[in-house]
This record gives C-alpha cells, structure tokens and sequence, in this order.
C-alpha cells in the first residue's frame, strides 16, 4: 500500500514561496510512489467555526461548505503537511479557519470518548515561511499547529521554517528549502518515522 501525503496550502499567492514547497514536496513524493493530494485553501470556500454547538454530540460539524468530504482525508492521510505564509506573526486566515472547523473532531476526542477518529497512526508537519527574521517568528504558528495536529490525533513530527523569504518565488533561492522538502518526501514515500 503507498503512503498517502495531504497538502494543506496556506497561501493566497499562487505560484508564491509556500505553493512552490509544497509542489516540490509533494512531487517529489509522488515519483516515488506516494499518493498525494494538494489542497489550495484560498480556492476553496469555507468558514471557520461558527460555535454553533452542532458537533457537540456528533463529532461532525454542520457546516455544509467544500470542507465537509476534507475531514475524512485528514483522518485517513498517513501525513498532512500543512504550509502557510507568516502574516502578523501568524498563519494565514484560512488556514485559521480550516484550524477553527478541527473542532469538531477535538469534541470527538475530548468530548464524545473518540466517536469520530482516526483509524491509524499519522504524522503531521508544518512548513512556515515569513519575510523577516526575528527569533520568535514562528511561535504563535507553531502552537496553533501543535493544537490542530493534536486535534485530527496526529503525531506533530516537527516544522520547517524558513525566515527572510519574501519575494514571489524568492524560496527557489534559499540554501536548504528545496533539498529540505526532497528529504522529507523520501522519508514520506518509505513510511518513516520523521524527524527533524
Ligand atoms: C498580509 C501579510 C502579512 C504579513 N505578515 C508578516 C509577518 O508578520 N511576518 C513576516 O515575517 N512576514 C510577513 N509577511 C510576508 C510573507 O510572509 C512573505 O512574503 C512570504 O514569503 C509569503 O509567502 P507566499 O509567497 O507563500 O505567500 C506578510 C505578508 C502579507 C501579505
């Protein structure tokens, strides 16, 4: 059975940093025998939570938008990547939302004794990518995707983060980024445990 990688992209810019990243991760994995799949967030149309309590007893949210049939891929991805721009300090707004709609499955877990849960073990990383070069940049994502991970019951491997990269496409020049994320698909593609 390949290995299966869910890409969520982050970012508005098409053909931007993040976009290109993730285009070469998953790629590169899929050459090697991987099943990909590429979410474009700013493509798509959803919300974040609404605090409707509607997933209370359920597990499941309402909400009827192109995230409903995006649940049961996050439960079933070997791995999630999930890719976003720095903007103030943070992820993007709809990779916040898609955070925000994770709720659902955190009543599951925390909630409704796991009703809705995954099946198998998974892993998930972040890629974040900002313009300047301060040393806490990356805190507040991190912690966000620490809690997301934990929601969708995912083994949170680590990030790559990647400072000073600003200019469309400007990540094609950076030293590491492109071999960074040839790596991680290799691993991908085999199976293994990653690790940073
Ligand atoms: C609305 C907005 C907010 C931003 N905020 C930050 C920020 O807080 N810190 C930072 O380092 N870069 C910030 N940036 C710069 C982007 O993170 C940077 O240009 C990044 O390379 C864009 O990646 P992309 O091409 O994948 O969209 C911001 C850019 C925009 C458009």
């Amino acid at each position: 059975m390949p290995y299966s990688i869910l890409g969520l992209m982050g970012s508005p810019r098409m053909g931007g940093n993040t976009d290109i990243l993730m285009d070469a991760l998953l790629s590169h994995a899929q050459a090697l025998g991987a099943v990909t799949e590429k979410l474009r967030l700013y493509a798509m149309r959803f919300q974040g939570c609404i605090e409707c309590g509607g997933c209370d007893h359920t597990g499941v949210c309402v909400l009827q938008d192109d995230l409903t049939p995006v649940y049961e891929r996050l439960l079933q991805a070997d791995y999630v990547v999930a890719a976003s721009p720095m903007f103030f300090y943070n992820i993007s707004s709809q990779m916040q939302a898609l955070v925000e709609r994770s709720q659902a499955l955190w009543v599951s877990k925390y909630r409704l004794n796991g009703l809705v849960k995954r099946q198998k073990p998974g892993q998930a990383v972040f890629i974040g990518i900002g313009a300047t070069r301060g040393k806490s940049l990356f805190d507040g994502a991190q912690r966000v995707m620490k809690y997301f991970f934990d929601a969708l019951d995912m083994r949170f491997a680590g990030s790559l983060l990647y400072r000073g990269i600003d200019a469309k496409g400007e990540i094609k020049g950076h030293e590491t980024a492109m071999a960074d994320v040839k790596r991680l698909a290799e691993a991908m593609a085999k199976g293994e445990r990653i690790e940073f």
